[in-house]
């Protein structure tokens, strides 16, 4: 257990950017699904989202510290033991995503990424109504796992005593001096929109 000192920089405006676009996509794209009237909605927050993962991993390979995957993907036993450490009185407390968490980002990038490409695939009529059944249940699947992400924030910030949300807004979390990342340049995040974005229209101009 590490001992905190002070609040420090742990998202770049990369990581934060980046996961409101996802969230807001995300969300638009299950709200719009089921309507004929916002189909098109549906099909551009899908694509948004598809380019949002994808530049997600990237960075999760080239990003700052707390955003790389080598930072916070770790075997399943630290997750378990950072579970249990909630019911115990020595509290885990780790600066960037606890090994729980990981996973669970893990699981929200891929189902995501799942839930677009099986999208794109049924609305240009690859796959038939199989893949389309597939396109719901890992929709679905990750609508449950947003809830309990929704659920794990709360439940860490009370725990943590730290507020989560207001972290993925401002950046900055508790943690020592040495775990402070460096903000990313202005040229690099309109890099990396640009790029975002690009893809989205790509996916979105080869749609039927
Ligand atoms: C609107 C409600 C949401 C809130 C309040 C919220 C809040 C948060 C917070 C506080 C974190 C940081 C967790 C930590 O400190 O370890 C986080 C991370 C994350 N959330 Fe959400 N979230 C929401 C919706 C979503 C949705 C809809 C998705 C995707 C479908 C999503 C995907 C992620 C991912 C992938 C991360 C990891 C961020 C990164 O490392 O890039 N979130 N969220």
């Amino acid at each position: 257990m590490s001992i905190m000192k002070t609040k420090i920089l742990v998202w770049d405006y990369i990581v934060r950017l980046g996961h409101w676009l996802l969230a807001g996509s995300f969300i638009v794209a299950y709200l719009s699904a089921e309507s004929e009237r916002w189909r098109m909605l549906h099909v551009v927050s899908g694509c948004l989202v598809f380019a949002a993962v994808v530049m997600r991993v990237l960075w999760g390979f080239i990003g700052s510290r707390h955003a790389r995957f080598t930072h916070f993907v770790t075997a399943p036993k630290h997750a378990i033991s950072y579970l249990k450490s909630l019911v115990s009185p020595d509290l885990e407390h780790h600066t960037g995503h606890n090994p729980a968490g990981g996973w669970a980002v893990m699981g929200l990038l891929s189902l995501s990424l799942l839930a677009s490409i099986t999208g794109w695939m049924t609305y240009n009529n690859i796959g038939g109504t199989k893949l389309g059944k597939w396109h719901e249940f890992a929709a679905n699947l990750a609508w449950v796992l947003v809830i309990v992400h929704i659920a794990a924030v709360v439940i860490s910030s009370y725990l943590h005593k730290e507020n989560l949300l207001a972290a993925m807004f401002t950046g900055s979390r508790k943690g020592s001096l040495n775990e402070r990342i460096k903000e990313v340049s202005l040229v690099g995040v309109l890099l990396y929109f640009s790029m975002l974005i690009s893809i989205a229209y790509f996916t979105y101009r080869y749609v039927q």
